[in-house]
């Protein structure tokens, strides 16, 4: 009987459906890293994961039994698919499950950001109160810039529409008349947004081309005051160049959901005025995770019945 195993949290629906998966045996472990996961690979046919495990080349070695990974969420960067791929193991994702709930906490960052709510809560718990300290910025008549234009970035963009923003946007792989026709002004490079945005948000995959997109060069250039929001990949924004923006005015604000170094819990950033963050939060929801939860289980359970 085919072996699934399941490497991170996986919404209740999702293991009721491998509860209810005839034919099929599974295991949940859970943290597994080095040897751990190395030997407990090599016993299953499928697996499961989201982003905490590392599946690495290592852990693959030797590897005769697996036929395939499903992530429920949309980045593989934790899965080395050249390994996986070199032994004929299948890497799967679950690309539109958590789309609306990650632009939705990227836009409720941008907005906790305008209104300063996450300092405003702080000082207000700690016995101040500072009306005068938290005068926030309106979103309408803005400008937000899109870096990344696919799935979150265009629910991104529909919501920042709602809002009366002007919206311009930069992806090499989308057409002038699709932008238009979602009611976004296309750029041809992120420089030339950079002097007009009051937002800056990226919806990119971590790739040679985004890593350090925003770097030091780029904040010479940015709109003073700007707020920039990350809930796309850590790397995206050079996080000490964001430092030095903010330390120096240049900046207006900073949101972050993911980093560099993850899990993330120092950085220079946490406790800075104007800077709002969350752990990689973007795809928690539970509609979200019930929804990649499922997909990855049924993209298994289907891969190892028919090899598809
Ligand atoms: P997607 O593939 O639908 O969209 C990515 C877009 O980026 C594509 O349109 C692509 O053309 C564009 N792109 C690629 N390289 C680019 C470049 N150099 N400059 C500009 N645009 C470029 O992906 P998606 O589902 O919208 O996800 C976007 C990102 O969000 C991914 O990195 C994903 O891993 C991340 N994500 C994060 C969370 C979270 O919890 N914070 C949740 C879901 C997804
Ligand atoms: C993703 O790529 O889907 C996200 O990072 C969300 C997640 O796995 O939590």
């Amino acid at each position: 009987m085919p072996k699934i195993l399941v490497l991170d949290e996986l919404s209740p629906q999702g293991l009721a459906l491998l509860d209810a998966a005839e034919g099929f045996e599974y295991e949940v472990r859970l943290k597994l890293a080095g040897e751990e996961l190395r030997k407990s690979l090599a016993e299953f046919d499928g697996a499961i994961c989201r982003s905490g495990v590392k599946i690495t080349a290592e852990s693959l070695e030797g590897n005769t039994r697996l036929r395939c990974i499903a992530r429920a969420g949309v980045g593989t960067d934790n899965i080395d698919k050249d390994a996986a791929t070199r032994l004929g193991t299948v890497v799967m994702n679950t690309p539109t499950g958590n789309t609306v709930s990650t632009a939705e906490h990227a836009f409720c960052l941008m907005m906790a950001l305008s209104r300063n709510v996450a300092s405003a809560n702080q000082s207000l718990v700690e016995g101040r109160w500072d009306r005068k300290k938290y005068m926030g910025a309106q979103l309408a008549d803005k400008t937000v810039g899109i870096v990344g234009l696919g799935r979150i970035g265009q629910e991104f963009a529909k919501r920042a529409l709602a809002f009366e923003m002007r919206v311009i946007g930069f992806d090499p792989f989308i057409s002038s008349e699709r932008a238009a026709e979602l009611g976004i002004e296309l750029y041809s490079s992120v420089k030339e947004m950079l002097p007009l945005v009051d937002y800056l948000t990226v919806h990119t995959p971590l790739t040679p081309e985004t890593k350090g997109l925003i770097d030091q060069e780029a904040l010479e250039i940015i709109k003073p005051g700007a707020r920039l929001i990350n809930c796309a990949r850590g790397g995206i924004y050079d996080e000490a160049a964001l430092v030095k923006g903010l330390k120096s005015g240049k900046l207006g604000g900073i949101a972050l959901d993911v980093y560099a170094e993850e899990p993330c819990t120092d950085s220079p950033l946490f406790g800075m005025e104007n800077v709002v963050c969350t752990p990689h939060l973007g795809a928690s929801t539970e509609e979200a995770q019930t929804q990649v939860a499922v997909e990855a289980v049924q993209l298994v359970t289907n891969h190892l019945k028919s090899g598809e």
